[in-house]
């Protein structure tokens, strides 16, 4: 029997679904990228799981216990000590979310023309990296590209991969590697501890440092108690402190897994040197070391969401909610990245739409579509998020053109499921008629927040 979710509503927010007709000249006034649509104008947004989740009455009443001194507050002595607990690190600073965390740590980890290696990285992880002058190596294992063939951890490195890229670059051009856990890029698949353990023993044997890019952290952890041998009866707590022995450090988005709507963290598990220049880092890019671009009462609330993250009967719920979207789209026929992720579905638009070229954005066109059929708004990750080569100014074609459907922690029920279901499968008798989109306008970094498009003639 499912088990239903472990919490009940006590406020809500109402949700509207405005006609096709204002839908259609909605999407038109956005420039055919959702991310400039109003939000009145969309029913179910599955734009992101960042900072869209719903707090519990604990942290909002922690949010009225939030103590706003400039420095030394109480609420940053509690966020350290769960943090401390949880991860098992020595220092903790804040910052105002996880790309603010990148900002200040990566620049003092990176030559120009250094390599960061990784699984897959966000796409701030590589403007940050980029940004540096460094370049963004994602050495993934290949399985996380072919949709259809399920795998429990395919968000694994390829230790084989990653062993010779050392081998033939050379260490000196290496600057650290950050392992992406679970790794959003590949549709939310999870790092198993195994390979974690062994990334961080290469790593080793070649004097690289290892970071984790913690955002998804507690997921997976529960697909490693879940899926890996040896964990069942481990606790999530006893799992993420494992994982996290395996870095030196850590930048973390706390807008996904701590359950907040804005905060970050930085986490050096001892190394002292790099964590006073950090704290010398944050304040003039984020604040005061013990606030770090917060407000005492966000602090609060990430000291208390961090705890719900991890714990169990949440994350059984979390995992469920995902695995039974993943499902009914299975059952309708939609291409899908299997098995399904943590925090998303992924749609393989490659193989929903295979009309549709690359360079035309497929997985662009579906979110489109998907919008004008049901007002649900998804978001592309494929080559329109990928953009060009800074180099030649070519469009890259990315490995995978997928549409996320990306679901918020505790906000949408599972009729809400169904309906993105329902809506998605009648969307596969219409993929013929759905066309291409080309670009009208585009910004020089991170294009796909602002560019417009227009459907191909
Ligand atoms: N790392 C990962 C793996 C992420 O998914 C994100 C954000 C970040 C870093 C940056 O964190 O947004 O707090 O600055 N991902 C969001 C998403 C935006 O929609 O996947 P941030």
């Amino acid at each position: 029997m499912r088990k239903p979710e472990p919490f009940k509503i006590k406020m809500v927010e109402p949700i509207r679904l405005i006609p096709r007709e204002e839908r259609i000249k909605a999407l038109e006034r956005a420039g055919y990228n959702p991310f400039s649509l109003r939000s009145d104008d969309i029913f179910i947004d599955l734009l992101t799981d960042s900072g869209t989740g719903a707090m519990s009455d604990r942290q909002w009443a922690g949010m009225m216990m939030g103590d706003e001194s400039y420095a030394g507050s109480r609420s940053f002595y509690k966020l350290e000590a769960a943090a401390q607990d949880i991860f098992g690190y020595k220092y903790i600073i804040p910052a105002h979310q996880g790309r603010g965390a990148e900002q200040i740590l990566f620049p003092q980890m990176i030559k120009k023309g250094q390599d960061v290696l990784g699984n897959m990285h966000f796409d701030t992880t590589m403007a940050h990296i980029e940004l540096a002058g460094g370049h963004a190596v994602n050495l993934v294992h290949e399985r996380a590209f072919d949709t259809t063939t399920p795998h429990p951890f395919k968000g694994d490195f390829d230790l084989e991969k990653l062993e010779d890229y050392i081998k033939t670059r050379g260490v000196e051009n290496i600057a650290f590697l950050i392992m992406t856990i679970t790794c959003n890029s590949a549709g939310g698949q999870p790092v198993s501890m195994a390979n974690m353990r062994a990334v961080s023993e290469i790593c080793k044997k070649y004097g690289i440092r290892v970071f984790i890019d913690a955002a998804r952290f507690a997921e997976n952890a529960y697909f490693i108690k879940t899926r890996e041998e040896g964990y069942k009866d481990k606790s999530i707590k006893e799992i993420v402190r494992e994982m996290f022995s395996y870095a030196e450090g850590f930048t973390m988005s706390a807008k996904k897994d701590a359950i907040v709507n804005m905060g970050g963290l930085v986490g050096i598990k001892d190394d002292e040197e790099l964590y006073q220049s950090t704290r010398s880092i944050v304040v003039p890019y984020e604040g005061f070391p013990t606030y770090g671009g917060l407000a005492g009462r966000d602090i609060e609330a990430l000291a208390v969401g961090l705890y719900e993250g991890i714990d169990e009967a949440y994350l059984e719920y979390r995992i469920a909610q995902i695995e039974y979207l993943g499902n009914r789209l299975i059952e309708g026929g939609v291409p899908i990245q299997t098995p399904p992720g943590g925090h998303a579905i992924f749609v393989d638009a490659k193989k929903f739409l295979p009309h549709i070229p690359y360079y035309q954005f497929p997985a662009q066109a579906l979110a489109n579509a998907l919008y004008i059929e049901s007002g649900i708004r998804a978001v592309e990750i494929g080559s329109f998020l990928l953009g060009r080569d800074p180099e030649t100014g070519e469009q890259r074609e990315a490995d995978m053109e997928l549409m996320r459907l990306t679901i918020p922690r505790r906000v949408y029920t599972n009729s809400h499921m169904d309906y993105i279901a329902d809506s998605l499968i009648a969307l596969l008798d219409k993929a013929s008629e759905i066309k291409g989109v080309e670009i009208e306008y585009e910004p020089k970094v991170l294009r796909h927040f602002t560019a417009k498009l227009r459907p191909v003639k």
